[in-house]
């Protein structure tokens, strides 16, 4: 039997602090993992670059027979999941689907926030595409929503810096820059999937008692409650518990580079888009 895995899909690395979680939540599925690293960051990139290298990635993942694909990347789903979903999937393949990071972080935010006074951190993409304020609009319409773009933070993490002392100034510059916006802020959603790695540094620079919230765990309970509520697609899923690992750059640099984020030796295919 051909092997039906769930597809997640990010710009480069990122995606694999969410591919690791849900993964470590459902060991039992197969999964195929796509990092775009020949052309990450995606964060500086505008609306149709990202749409047009994300339908890509979504079209590969479904050529590897993955009928569901996370976009385990905010750039993405902020820039490009809507039109994939409205537009692209119904000629495509009307069965298949395609999932985002940005509405489960968003459902989740409000069990968290008391002041209702949440912050962002994001690229510079996902703060501009106003996606974080317009969904926590739709949602939970009582909090207020402070935004603060990090442009440095994916290149210290793709580039293995995430611990250095450098690190710390540009760290503590973001941190500052948001907390200054509202000093009610007792939330802050990590809206890339890059910057748990920052985790122990941000919060060294936040005031006690701010809930900082990863994605990774969001993502990987709510996809599971969404697998129970769509028995359509979850019982084509192959469960054979193998993940696979594709990346658009060199193998090397990839198995180098992942095993930061994901434990465990990684077979890395190298695939063109
Ligand atoms: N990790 C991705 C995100 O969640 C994007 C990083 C990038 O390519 O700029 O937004």
């Amino acid at each position: 039997m051909s092997m039906v895995p769930i597809g997640v899909f990010d710009s480069g690395y990122g995606g694999l602090t969410v591919l690791s979680k849900i993964a470590g939540l459902m060991p039992q599925y197969d999964y195929v993992y796509l990092g775009d690293n020949a052309r990450a960051p995606y964060g500086t990139r505008s609306f149709d670059v990202v749409y047009e290298y994300t339908l890509q990635s979504v079209k590969k993942l479904f050529s590897m027979g993955a009928p569901l694909v996370i976009l385990a990347c905010n750039t993405a789903s902020a820039k490009a999941l809507r039109t994939i979903q409205q537009v692209d999937l119904p000629q495509i393949n009307p069965a298949n689907r395609v999932l985002g990071v940005i509405r489960p972080s968003v459902e989740a935010v409000g069990n968290f926030s008391k002041t209702r006074k949440v912050g962002v951190f994001g690229t510079t993409g996902t703060v501009q595409s106003q996606s974080y304020p317009l969904e926590l609009a739709k949602i939970s319409p009582d909090i207020e929503v402070f935004q603060q773009d990090c442009p440095m933070w994916v290149p210290l993490v793709e580039y293995g810096e995430y611990a250095s002392d450098g690190a710390d100034y540009f760290v503590e510059q973001s941190v500052r820059a948001l907390m200054s916006k509202c000093a009610d802020i007792d939330t802050i959603i990590l809206g890339c999937t890059h910057y748990p790695l920052l985790m122990p540094k941000i919060r060294r620079f936040l005031p006690q008692g701010v809930n900082l919230l990863a994605q990774g765990d969001i993502v990987a309970s709510s996809l599971k409650s969404y697998l129970l509520r769509h028995s359509d697609i979850e019982s084509r899923l192959t469960k054979g518990g193998t993940v696979r690992f594709l990346t658009t750059e060199s193998v090397d640099k990839f198995s180098g580079a992942a095993r930061i984020f994901f434990d465990g030796d990684l077979a890395v295919e190298h695939v063109d888009l």
